[in-house]
């Protein structure tokens, strides 16, 4: 009897774990919405990588913590535009950072025909 009610608070938990991730998914697909519109694409990459002649930081995978990216947005330390309340509010700053922390890694050569094959 015992085992039974455990296993069942187990499969509850993972149920409500399974909840939280698609609500996490959705966040970070309104957040790469807004990634592209606000354009942080064209100086950090669509994947987060970095851009071209350091236009801007590699910020993905290992995201600064959210305080700092708020930090950031809000009042940018050096050459980064900033966004204010106005342009991009409380909520949408969490879906760009829950889009951030599920950015993906470029895939490896191998893994892309057009890449592998050039070099064979
Ligand atoms: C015009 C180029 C540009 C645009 C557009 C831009 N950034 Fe940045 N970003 C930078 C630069 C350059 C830095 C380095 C710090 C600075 O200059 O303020 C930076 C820093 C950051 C950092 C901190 C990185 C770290 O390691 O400390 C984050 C996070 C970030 N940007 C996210 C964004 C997001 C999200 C957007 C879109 C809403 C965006 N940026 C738009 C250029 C840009």
């Amino acid at each position: 009897m015992k085992m039974t009610f455990v296993n069942l608070s187990v499969l509850a938990s993972v149920a409500s774990c399974a909840l939280a991730s698609a609500a996490d998914l959705e966040a970070a697909k309104r957040g790469e919405t807004l990634y592209m519109q606000h354009q942080c694409y064209s100086c950090h990459g669509t994947q987060g990588q970095g851009g071209e002649r350091n236009a801007g930081p590699k910020i993905f995978p290992n995201p600064t913590p959210f305080v700092a990216f708020e930090l950031q947005m809000r009042t940018p330390r050096n050459v980064m535009p900033r966004y204010s309340v106005q342009n991009i509010n409380a909520m949408q700053l969490k879906d760009l950072y829950a889009f951030m922390e599920n950015m993906r890694t470029s895939p490896a050569v191998a893994q892309i025909p057009l890449l592998s094959n050039a070099m064979r």
